[in-house]
């Protein structure tokens, strides 16, 4: 019997690529690994405390919607972060991680036709790859709009024109952005929201490095949803413990939204999901609870930004980066100047390229590499001295 084509005819995923890319050339120095974007920074100890005093859950099948200790302090956490009066905790759902949900809510949300046609999923380009197989596996159709330095890193959706927005089911929205750092404004929020409610389609906002950020904290979509009235119904908001508190192997994040969202991503967890294990479900409220150690992994991020600040001062195509934890830098290409780093150093950094879609145009990250700001603060400095010397000219040129 003939395998599926969905996903077999998927571009090859970036990691493998990048190891394809490097295989060939030996390291020219001790190996770092920039590449990826794992957190590496300390997470709470109070967290394992409380997953040890919760171990006997371990003994249960964990409740689809969440224990009501996580969904409220999740609640709590939102209404602080954002200042939003009185959350539902009704309307969040527990997920596996921020990848999850962004996949199944596209799976459970997204029509099989809008307005008589094969509905459309717009996203930003680069992205992270998750969306694209979320539009595919929907049977939507994936449409990149690109994210570059002209337009400050943000897509700029309105520009499609109606008929390709009342065709658009769902939109992507990356704030802060990865790979570039970008973080969406009010009006840009607000202008997207008008957008999905003159065109009829929802926003599903990964906000997962909300809490990445150097000076002012990037303002979240369901803060300027709630001011301007929109419907909960038009946003989704998605956030994780990965990267706020270096627990990525927790896989414990939620979703925000309305109702009738709420309801029909329930449904399909219902039948298909794997709920998060309740002892980490307890666990996890007693992290949300917490936001000292979110300053203190901040701080650590923010020194190293000032590093690369330092070190890359003049050189062109360098720009720092407002939240997350990368640097997206302008290159001549990519590929080549992955591989060069590589030679020369043993650095691992990725050619911007494998997180973006070409098409008809030019690939948006064709001319960038992306570099992780994930390990400890010497090993970075080490990593960016040796990819500013990668990739200057000799002297005398
Ligand atoms: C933009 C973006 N969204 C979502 C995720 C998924 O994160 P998690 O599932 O760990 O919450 C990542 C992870 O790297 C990411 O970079």
């Amino acid at each position: 019997m003939q395998l599926p084509q969905r996903f077999s005819a998927l571009p090859e995923y970036a990691f493998p690529r990048l190891r394809a890319l490097l295989a060939p050339v030996p390291a020219g120095g001790e190996v770092l690994h920039m590449s990826i974007g794992e957190p590496k920074h300390r997470f709470p100890d109070f967290a394992m405390q409380a997953l040890v005093e919760h171990a006997a859950g371990f003994n249960k099948y964990p409740p689809n919607e969440g224990a009501a200790e996580l969904r409220a302090a999740i609640a709590r956490w939102l209404e602080r972060r954002y200042a939003l009066s009185a959350v539902e905790e009704a309307d969040i759902l527990p997920l596996n991680g921020t990848r999850e949900g962004l996949f199944n809510a596209c799976l459970a949300l997204c029509p099989e036709q809008k307005n008589g046609k094969q509905p459309l999923v717009l996203i930003p380009n680069p992205f992270y790859q998750c969306y694209m197989v979320a539009a595919r596996a929907a049977g939507a159709k994936a449409v990149f709009v690109n994210a570059e330095a002209g337009n400050g890193f943000l897509p700029d959706f309105a520009a499609l024109g109606a008929a390709v927005l009342d065709q658009t089911a769902v939109v992507y929205m990356c704030s802060p952005s990865n790979p570039q750092g970008a973080t969406a404004s009010a009006q840009y929020w607000r202008e997207l929201l008008a957008l999905a409610e003159k065109h009829d389609f929802k926003i599903f906002a990964d906000e997962c490095y909300s809490e990445i950020y150097r000076a002012a904290p990037p303002v979240g979509v369901l803060g300027v949803a709630q001011q301007v009235g929109a419907d909960p119904e038009r946003v989704l908001a998605f956030h994780s413990l990965s990267k706020r508190s270096n627990l990525p192997g927790f896989r414990s994040g939620f979703v925000k939204t309305g109702p009738k969202n709420i309801r029909e991503m329930r449904q399909l967890r219902n039948y298909t999901g794997a709920p998060i294990p309740l002892p980490i479900q307890m666990a996890s409220a007693k992290v949300w609870a917490d936001e000292a150690h979110v300053i203190e992994n901040r701080a650590l991020y923010s020194a190293k930004f000032d590093l690369a600040d330092k070190i890359f001062a003049g050189v062109p195509g360098y720009a720092s980066p407002s939240a997350g934890f990368f640097l997206w830098l302008k290159v001549p290409d990519g590929e080549q100047t992955a591989l060069e780093i590589w030679q020369k150093s043993g650095i691992r950094v990725l050619p911007g390229a494998y997180l973006s879609q070409g098409g008809a145009d030019v690939n948006p990250g064709r001319a960038y590499i992306r570099i992780a700001m994930v390990a400890e603060i010497d090993e970075i400095e080490r990593g960016l001295l040796a990819i500013k010397s990668a990739i200057s000219p000799p002297r005398g040129i």
